[in-house]
């Protein structure tokens, strides 16, 4: 049985607390993947309602910097799947609470292998891309997801 898009997108807002920035009061960058992994992999439980683990981060390009006191916008959800893995494209935009303008800080493909209780991978639900923007994405997903999984041979190879 397949599941919708909207069946595991999640929005999720988080304030940024000094304990979350650098000397400069900007968020670190290694806080907001922490974030953006923990929205991912809550998108991808909810697709698979399973164990999964984050296979891999596609390209992370840090646009503009999120100062503390700002909200973090986060929006998750699945673009493609293969017979184990979904590929789920996380966004993140940040907001200055005292004027309300908000800016894109980054976009990125986050790749989750579901798992059975042996810890071998799992057959999962497919994704069922409903609306042409939808439909869209999981065509560019099934391009990624190829190029990925030969980038990952190439490293494999590389690192025996
Ligand atoms: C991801 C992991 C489970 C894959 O194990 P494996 O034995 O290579 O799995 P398989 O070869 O059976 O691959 C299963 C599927 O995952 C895909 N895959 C495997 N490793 C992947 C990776 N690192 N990134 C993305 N996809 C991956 C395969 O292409 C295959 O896809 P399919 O469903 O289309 O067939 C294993 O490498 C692992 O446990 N890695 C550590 C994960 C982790 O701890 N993450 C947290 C941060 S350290």
């Amino acid at each position: 049985m397949g599941k919708k898009v909207s069946e595991s997108e999640v929005h999720s807002e988080i304030i940024v607390l000094p304990g979350d920035t650098n000397m400069f009061w900007d968020l670190y960058g290694g806080r907001l993947v922490e974030w953006m992994d923990n929205i991912g992999s809550i998108t991808a439980f909810k697709h698979s309602r399973m164990k999964v683990v984050t296979g891999s981060i596609d390209n992370l390009f840090f646009l503009s910097p999120i100062k503390l006191g700002y909200i973090v916008h986060l929006h998750s959800f699945v673009t493609f799947t293969t017979k184990s893995t979904m590929e789920i494209e996380i966004d993140v935009s940040s907001e200055n609470v005292n004027t309300g303008t908000t800016s894109t800080t980054t976009r990125a493909f986050f790749t989750y292998v579901a798992l059975d209780d042996n810890g071998h991978a799992a057959e999962i639900p497919q994704l069922i891309p409903e609306t042409d923007a939808e439909k869209a994405k999981f065509n560019e997903g099934k391009i990624r997801s190829e190029q990925r999984l030969q980038l990952l041979k190439d490293i494999k190879k590389n690192l025996k």
